[in-house]
Protein backbone atom coordinates (compact mmCIF):
# COMPACT_ATOMS: atom_id res chain seq x y z
CA UNK A 1 0.00 0.00 0.00
CA UNK A 2 1.39 3.56 -0.54
CA UNK A 3 1.38 5.22 2.53
CA UNK A 4 -0.39 8.48 1.96
CA UNK A 5 2.56 11.03 2.04
CA UNK A 6 3.79 9.07 -0.79
CA UNK A 7 0.80 9.15 -2.54
CA UNK A 8 0.35 11.55 -6.13
CA UNK A 9 -1.49 14.39 -5.81
CA UNK A 10 -2.21 17.17 -8.40
CA UNK A 11 -0.72 19.53 -5.91
CA UNK A 12 2.67 18.38 -6.49
CA UNK A 13 2.26 19.75 -9.88
CA UNK A 14 1.60 23.57 -8.65
CA UNK A 15 5.31 24.46 -7.10
CA UNK A 16 5.18 27.41 -4.61
CA UNK A 17 5.86 30.36 -7.19
CA UNK A 18 5.24 30.05 -11.16
CA UNK A 19 7.67 31.74 -13.64
CA UNK A 20 4.89 33.61 -15.76
CA UNK A 21 6.31 31.75 -18.87
CA UNK A 22 3.62 30.32 -20.20
CA UNK A 23 4.52 28.60 -23.47
CA UNK A 24 1.96 27.52 -26.09
CA UNK A 25 0.82 24.05 -26.82
CA UNK A 26 2.93 24.27 -29.93
CA UNK A 27 5.95 24.88 -28.90
CA UNK A 28 5.84 22.45 -25.73
CA UNK A 29 5.09 19.57 -27.82
CA UNK A 30 8.00 21.25 -30.71
CA UNK A 31 10.49 20.66 -27.84
CA UNK A 32 9.14 17.14 -26.52
CA UNK A 33 10.15 16.14 -29.90
CA UNK A 34 13.16 17.95 -30.88
CA UNK A 35 14.14 15.42 -27.23
CA UNK A 36 12.07 12.75 -28.57
CA UNK A 37 14.34 13.07 -32.02
CA UNK A 38 17.22 13.25 -29.58
CA UNK A 39 17.03 10.67 -27.76
CA UNK A 40 15.76 7.57 -30.31
CA UNK A 41 19.19 9.21 -32.48
CA UNK A 42 21.04 8.58 -29.30
CA UNK A 43 19.64 5.23 -28.54
CA UNK A 44 20.36 4.17 -32.55
CA UNK A 45 24.12 5.60 -32.31
CA UNK A 46 24.42 3.41 -29.25
CA UNK A 47 23.30 0.75 -30.97
CA UNK A 48 25.79 0.83 -34.14
CA UNK A 49 24.98 -1.10 -36.84
CA UNK A 50 22.88 -0.63 -40.12
CA UNK A 51 20.83 2.00 -39.63
CA UNK A 52 16.83 2.31 -40.09
CA UNK A 53 14.89 4.90 -41.51
CA UNK A 54 13.36 6.50 -38.86
CA UNK A 55 9.35 5.75 -38.33
CA UNK A 56 6.98 7.54 -36.69
CA UNK A 57 2.81 7.02 -36.00
CA UNK A 58 0.79 9.93 -35.45
CA UNK A 59 -1.98 8.12 -33.35
CA UNK A 60 -5.39 10.11 -34.09
CA UNK A 61 -3.66 12.06 -36.75
CA UNK A 62 -7.08 13.75 -37.47
CA UNK A 63 -5.87 16.30 -40.42
CA UNK A 64 -2.94 18.08 -38.93
CA UNK A 65 0.48 17.12 -37.43
CA UNK A 66 2.87 18.60 -35.67
CA UNK A 67 5.41 15.98 -37.36
CA UNK A 68 5.12 17.34 -40.35
CA UNK A 69 8.00 19.43 -39.10
CA UNK A 70 10.05 17.06 -39.33
CA UNK A 71 9.77 15.01 -42.75
CA UNK A 72 12.79 15.87 -43.66
CA UNK A 73 14.38 13.13 -41.00
CA UNK A 74 11.35 10.60 -40.97
CA UNK A 75 11.82 7.43 -43.47
CA UNK A 76 8.18 6.05 -42.84
CA UNK A 77 5.37 8.46 -41.68
CA UNK A 78 1.90 6.40 -40.58
CA UNK A 79 -1.25 8.21 -39.61
CA UNK A 80 -4.09 6.12 -37.75
CA UNK A 81 -7.48 7.36 -36.41
CA UNK A 82 -10.92 5.99 -36.40
CA UNK A 83 -11.77 8.24 -39.24
CA UNK A 84 -10.44 7.68 -42.68
CA UNK A 85 -9.71 10.85 -44.06
CA UNK A 86 -11.61 12.34 -47.42
CA UNK A 87 -9.12 11.44 -50.26
CA UNK A 88 -5.65 13.18 -50.54
CA UNK A 89 -6.13 15.15 -47.10
CA UNK A 90 -3.23 13.79 -45.52
CA UNK A 91 -0.56 14.29 -47.97
CA UNK A 92 2.34 14.72 -45.36
CA UNK A 93 1.74 10.78 -44.88
CA UNK A 94 3.30 7.53 -46.61
CA UNK A 95 0.30 5.29 -45.39
CA UNK A 96 -2.73 5.68 -43.40
CA UNK A 97 -4.86 2.99 -41.59
CA UNK A 98 -8.12 3.05 -40.00
CA UNK A 99 -7.68 2.26 -36.29
CA UNK A 100 -9.65 2.26 -33.08
CA UNK A 101 -6.31 2.60 -30.88
CA UNK A 102 -8.35 1.35 -27.93
CA UNK A 103 -8.98 -2.02 -29.23
CA UNK A 104 -6.81 -2.60 -32.61
CA UNK A 105 -4.11 -4.22 -30.83
CA UNK A 106 -2.49 -5.58 -33.39
CA UNK A 107 -2.58 -3.06 -36.13
CA UNK A 108 1.17 -2.53 -35.96
CA UNK A 109 3.40 -5.46 -35.15
CA UNK A 110 5.32 -4.36 -31.73
CA UNK A 111 8.64 -2.10 -32.29
CA UNK A 112 7.45 -0.70 -35.47
CA UNK A 113 7.69 2.89 -34.13
CA UNK A 114 10.90 5.47 -32.62
CA UNK A 115 7.95 8.33 -31.90
CA UNK A 116 4.60 8.11 -31.82
CA UNK A 117 2.71 11.38 -31.19
CA UNK A 118 -0.88 11.42 -30.24
CA UNK A 119 -2.25 14.88 -30.14
CA UNK A 120 -5.35 15.37 -28.72
CA UNK A 121 -6.87 12.13 -28.88
CA UNK A 122 -6.99 10.73 -25.60
CA UNK A 123 -9.76 12.64 -24.05
CA UNK A 124 -11.92 10.78 -26.59
CA UNK A 125 -10.83 7.30 -25.76
CA UNK A 126 -13.33 5.04 -24.16
CA UNK A 127 -10.45 3.01 -23.13
CA UNK A 128 -6.60 5.52 -22.49
CA UNK A 129 -4.84 2.74 -20.49
CA UNK A 130 -5.70 0.28 -23.12
CA UNK A 131 -4.28 2.28 -25.94
CA UNK A 132 -1.14 3.60 -24.02
CA UNK A 133 -0.64 -0.35 -23.68
CA UNK A 134 -0.72 -0.89 -27.31
CA UNK A 135 1.33 2.79 -27.96
CA UNK A 136 4.11 1.35 -25.66
CA UNK A 137 4.25 -2.12 -27.63
CA UNK A 138 4.37 -0.64 -31.25
CA UNK A 139 7.21 1.72 -29.78
CA UNK A 140 10.25 0.26 -30.56
CA UNK A 141 13.26 -0.18 -27.31
CA UNK A 142 13.99 3.35 -26.61
CA UNK A 143 10.93 5.12 -28.89
CA UNK A 144 9.30 7.85 -27.54
CA UNK A 145 5.58 8.73 -27.05
CA UNK A 146 4.69 12.36 -26.82
CA UNK A 147 0.84 13.14 -26.23
CA UNK A 148 -1.35 16.06 -25.55
CA UNK A 149 -4.40 15.94 -24.17
CA UNK A 150 -7.11 18.29 -22.10
CA UNK A 151 -6.97 18.54 -18.46
CA UNK A 152 -10.42 17.83 -16.70
CA UNK A 153 -8.61 19.68 -13.51
CA UNK A 154 -9.80 23.12 -15.27
CA UNK A 155 -12.76 24.41 -14.22
CA UNK A 156 -14.26 24.97 -17.84
CA UNK A 157 -13.51 21.08 -18.62
CA UNK A 158 -14.82 19.85 -15.55
CA UNK A 159 -17.84 22.05 -15.97
CA UNK A 160 -18.20 20.39 -19.86
CA UNK A 161 -18.23 17.25 -18.46
CA UNK A 162 -20.41 17.42 -16.11
CA UNK A 163 -22.79 19.18 -18.45
CA UNK A 164 -25.76 16.60 -19.97
CA UNK A 165 -25.14 15.15 -23.06
CA UNK A 166 -27.54 16.92 -25.31
CA UNK A 167 -25.91 20.17 -24.92
CA UNK A 168 -22.51 18.92 -25.05
CA UNK A 169 -22.47 18.27 -28.54
CA UNK A 170 -23.89 22.43 -29.27
CA UNK A 171 -21.26 23.48 -27.03
CA UNK A 172 -18.78 21.55 -28.42
CA UNK A 173 -19.27 22.79 -32.05
CA UNK A 174 -19.13 26.40 -30.97
CA UNK A 175 -15.41 26.05 -30.06
CA UNK A 176 -14.22 24.00 -32.98
CA UNK A 177 -13.43 24.80 -36.54
CA UNK A 178 -15.82 21.58 -37.98
CA UNK A 179 -18.04 19.31 -36.76
CA UNK A 180 -15.66 16.62 -38.14
CA UNK A 181 -12.96 18.07 -35.69
CA UNK A 182 -15.68 17.98 -32.74
CA UNK A 183 -15.15 14.18 -31.03
CA UNK A 184 -17.12 13.30 -28.17
CA UNK A 185 -15.32 13.79 -25.22
CA UNK A 186 -14.82 10.90 -22.92
CA UNK A 187 -12.05 12.30 -20.27
CA UNK A 188 -11.38 8.98 -18.64
CA UNK A 189 -7.76 9.57 -18.13
CA UNK A 190 -7.41 13.56 -18.17
CA UNK A 191 -5.66 14.95 -15.00
CA UNK A 192 -1.61 15.28 -14.74
CA UNK A 193 -1.87 12.70 -12.30
CA UNK A 194 -3.83 10.04 -13.90
CA UNK A 195 -2.19 10.57 -17.23
CA UNK A 196 1.31 9.78 -15.50
CA UNK A 197 -0.11 6.23 -13.89
CA UNK A 198 -1.41 5.41 -16.30
CA UNK A 199 2.02 5.55 -18.27
CA UNK A 200 3.47 3.89 -16.28
CA UNK A 201 1.37 1.18 -15.78
CA UNK A 202 1.24 0.68 -19.14
CA UNK A 203 5.13 -0.09 -19.09
CA UNK A 204 6.30 3.42 -19.95
CA UNK A 205 9.28 5.00 -18.06
CA UNK A 206 10.80 8.71 -18.23
CA UNK A 207 7.64 9.90 -17.78
CA UNK A 208 7.30 13.47 -17.71
CA UNK A 209 3.80 15.16 -17.27
CA UNK A 210 3.21 19.29 -17.86
CA UNK A 211 0.43 21.60 -18.41
CA UNK A 212 -0.59 24.53 -20.44
CA UNK A 213 -2.83 27.12 -20.38
CA UNK A 214 -4.48 26.75 -24.05
CA UNK A 215 -8.36 27.79 -24.33
CA UNK A 216 -7.74 31.29 -25.49
CA UNK A 217 -5.56 29.79 -28.53
CA UNK A 218 -8.00 26.68 -29.25
CA UNK A 219 -11.21 28.61 -28.86
CA UNK A 220 -9.90 31.78 -30.83
CA UNK A 221 -12.17 31.41 -34.13
CA UNK A 222 -14.94 33.52 -32.46
CA UNK A 223 -14.14 36.63 -30.15
CA UNK A 224 -17.06 35.71 -27.56
CA UNK A 225 -15.31 31.92 -27.30
CA UNK A 226 -11.85 33.75 -27.23
CA UNK A 227 -12.44 36.31 -24.28
CA UNK A 228 -14.28 33.08 -22.67
CA UNK A 229 -10.45 31.47 -22.87
CA UNK A 230 -8.74 34.51 -22.28
CA UNK A 231 -11.03 33.64 -18.78
CA UNK A 232 -10.36 30.39 -18.06
CA UNK A 233 -6.45 30.86 -19.01
CA UNK A 234 -6.21 33.65 -16.38
CA UNK A 235 -8.24 31.86 -13.95
CA UNK A 236 -5.90 28.47 -14.17
CA UNK A 237 -2.56 30.49 -14.25
CA UNK A 238 -1.27 30.01 -11.15
CA UNK A 239 -2.25 26.57 -10.68
CA UNK A 240 -0.76 24.69 -13.30
CA UNK A 241 -2.33 21.53 -11.96
CA UNK A 242 -5.47 22.80 -13.80
CA UNK A 243 -4.55 24.67 -16.16
CA UNK A 244 -6.73 23.34 -19.47
CA UNK A 245 -3.89 21.04 -21.45
CA UNK A 246 -1.54 18.46 -20.15
CA UNK A 247 1.70 17.43 -22.70
CA UNK A 248 2.99 13.97 -21.27
CA UNK A 249 6.52 12.41 -22.54
CA UNK A 250 7.63 9.07 -22.15
CA UNK A 251 10.03 6.43 -23.16
CA UNK A 252 9.96 2.57 -24.17
CA UNK A 253 11.98 0.25 -21.98
CA UNK A 254 15.69 0.60 -23.77
CA UNK A 255 15.37 -3.50 -23.92
C1 LIG B 1 -9.45 16.57 -31.73
S1 LIG B 1 -8.97 15.53 -33.02
C2 LIG B 1 -7.21 15.80 -33.06
C3 LIG B 1 -6.66 15.53 -34.43
C4 LIG B 1 -5.15 15.82 -34.59
N1 LIG B 1 -4.38 14.85 -33.84
C5 LIG B 1 -4.83 17.23 -34.19
O1 LIG B 1 -4.06 17.42 -33.24
O2 LIG B 1 -5.33 18.15 -34.84
C6 LIG B 1 -9.09 13.91 -32.30
C7 LIG B 1 -8.76 12.81 -33.28
O3 LIG B 1 -8.70 11.57 -32.58
C8 LIG B 1 -9.37 10.59 -33.35
N2 LIG B 1 -9.80 9.52 -32.44
C9 LIG B 1 -10.65 9.63 -31.40
N3 LIG B 1 -10.79 8.44 -30.78
C10 LIG B 1 -9.99 7.57 -31.45
C11 LIG B 1 -9.68 6.19 -31.29
N4 LIG B 1 -10.24 5.46 -30.31
N5 LIG B 1 -8.82 5.61 -32.14
C12 LIG B 1 -8.26 6.34 -33.16
N6 LIG B 1 -8.50 7.65 -33.35
C13 LIG B 1 -9.35 8.26 -32.51
C14 LIG B 1 -10.51 11.35 -33.98
O4 LIG B 1 -11.07 10.69 -35.08
C15 LIG B 1 -9.83 12.67 -34.34
O5 LIG B 1 -9.24 12.65 -35.61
Amino acid sequence: MIASSLKPTSRRFDPASTSGDDPSVAQVVRRALDSASAAVEGTRAGRGGKRRPTAVLDAGCGRVSALTGYRAQIGRFVGADIHPPPPGALPHLDEFATIDLCTDADAFPPATFDIILSSFTVEHFADPSRAFRHLRRWLRPGGRLVISTVNRRHPFVRAYLATPERWRRPLQRLVKASAADAHPLVGACNDPVAIESALRAAGFTDVRVTTVSHLARAWGRRRVTRVLGLVGDMIARQTPSRRSTIIAEAAAPAS
